[in-house]
């Protein structure tokens, strides 16, 4: 699929740093900020310089290659691999794909460690389990795509909330993929994107990687698509995820919620993708993900200019959680979850 994307790429290893696109800027500015502390990679994700789950875990992975890459003995090393992976899970709550790439940074660690490499080795190894993690990543959204394509079909209208595209991952995205697979294979699919308040995911994001691809898109305000529904203008609705609960409940950008209640009240299936990855089965419901809470000024000065009376009360959650009940199939590399979504999530991880 898509040999000829040329999305641009959110994360990449030179060798000695991790180049950071800085999605911050986007679309106006395209910055690479190269990093080469876990320090720096810490702020970069925190502050929404990387951000989408797959691509959080990936650059927190190279974020332990670099926090431990000055260890002089073994011992020191695999100290440090555990300790940079302790702080780099500190930078954000939600996204369950950052705790399992430093999971898997940390058992890697550990099992090269016992194989008696030397310190040389341990640090060649494990920057190559990092490679992996976006590598594998690639893969996975490739499939994703695929097994979404099938959903769809030629000149859909197909509604998108935030950005799980390519920028947001390490490379096509997963509610993205099929749009990409669908280009290429001449199918016309129109996608509106919500700009997703407040960080403007959407426009900013999705949007523009969209429309960089040629891709047939039109951006709406968030509060307009109950409005498009009811015209008849969307088929289905496809989003990403941070965290897949055992028992299929969803969190994902804020708003997301609205929209799966808007399309069970329009009868449009409202589709969820995301790889394995993304599915914590330790975490029973949707009531018990750690939702992150971001300060007031992303809502009163988003744009630029203050928006709102100065001192006012403010909630800013940067993520709700679909109940499963309003999730008409979860599109993983596996293949295409459907309810009932605690047994069917559970055999993913069985064959
Ligand atoms: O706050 P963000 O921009 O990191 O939130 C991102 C999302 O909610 C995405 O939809 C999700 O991470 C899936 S990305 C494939």
């Amino acid at each position: 699929m898509t040999e000829n994307y040329a999305g641009l790429q959110s994360v990449i290893w030179t060798g000695d740093k991790l180049d950071l696109l800085d999605q911050r800027l986007l679309p106006e500015e395209i910055v690479y900020l190269p990093l080469t502390t876990s320090e720096d990679v810490w702020e970069a994700i925190r502050h929404l310089k990387v951000r989408g789950a797959p691509a959080i875990g990936i650059a927190a992975a190279y974020g332990v290659v670099l926090g431990s890459r000055d260890a002089v003995t073994a011992e020191d090393w695999i100290a440090s691999v555990k300790k940079h992976a302790q702080y780099l899970a500190t930078s954000r709550p939600t996204a369950v794909n950052l705790f399992w790439a430093l999971d898997r940074m940390k058992a890697a660690a550990d099992r090269f460690a016992n194989e008696g490499f030397s310190l040389h080795q341990l640090k060649e190894a494990l920057t190559k389990e990092a490679i992996a993690i976006q590598s594998e990543d690639e893969e996975t959204n490739r499939l994703i795509g695929e097994h979404a394509l099938g959903l769809f079909k030629d000149d859909m209208g197909v509604l998108t909330h935030c950005n799980a595209g390519g920028l947001a991952t390490a490379k096509y995205g997963t509610a993205l993929a099929p749009f990409y697979l669908a280009k290429e294979q001449g199918m016309n699919i129109r996608v509106f994107a919500d700009e997703t308040r407040p960080v403007l995911q959407g426009a900013r994001l999705t949007a523009f990687e969209l429309q960089q691809a040629g891709i047939d898109v039109t951006l709406i305000c968030d509060n307009m698509a109950g409005m498009v529904m009811s015209k008849g203008w969307i088929d289905a609705v496809i989003v990403g995820t941070d965290r897949v609960a055992a028992n299929g409940d969803v969190a994902n950008k804020i708003g997301t919620y609205s929209v799966a209640v808007l399309a069970k009240a329009h009868g449009i299936p409202f589709y969820v993708a995301c790889p394995l990855s993304t599915i914590d089965l330790s975490t029973p419901t949707g009531a018990e993900i750690p939702i992150e809470e971001r300060n007031a000024e992303e809502i009163t000065e988003g744009f630029g200019k203050r928006t709102a009376p100065q001192g006012v009360k403010v909630y800013n959650p940067a993520f709700d959680v679909t109940p499963h009940e309003y999730v008409t199939a979860i599109i993983t590399e596996k293949g295409i979850i459907t309810a009932p979504f605690e047994e069917n999530l559970r055999k993913l991880f069985q064959d």
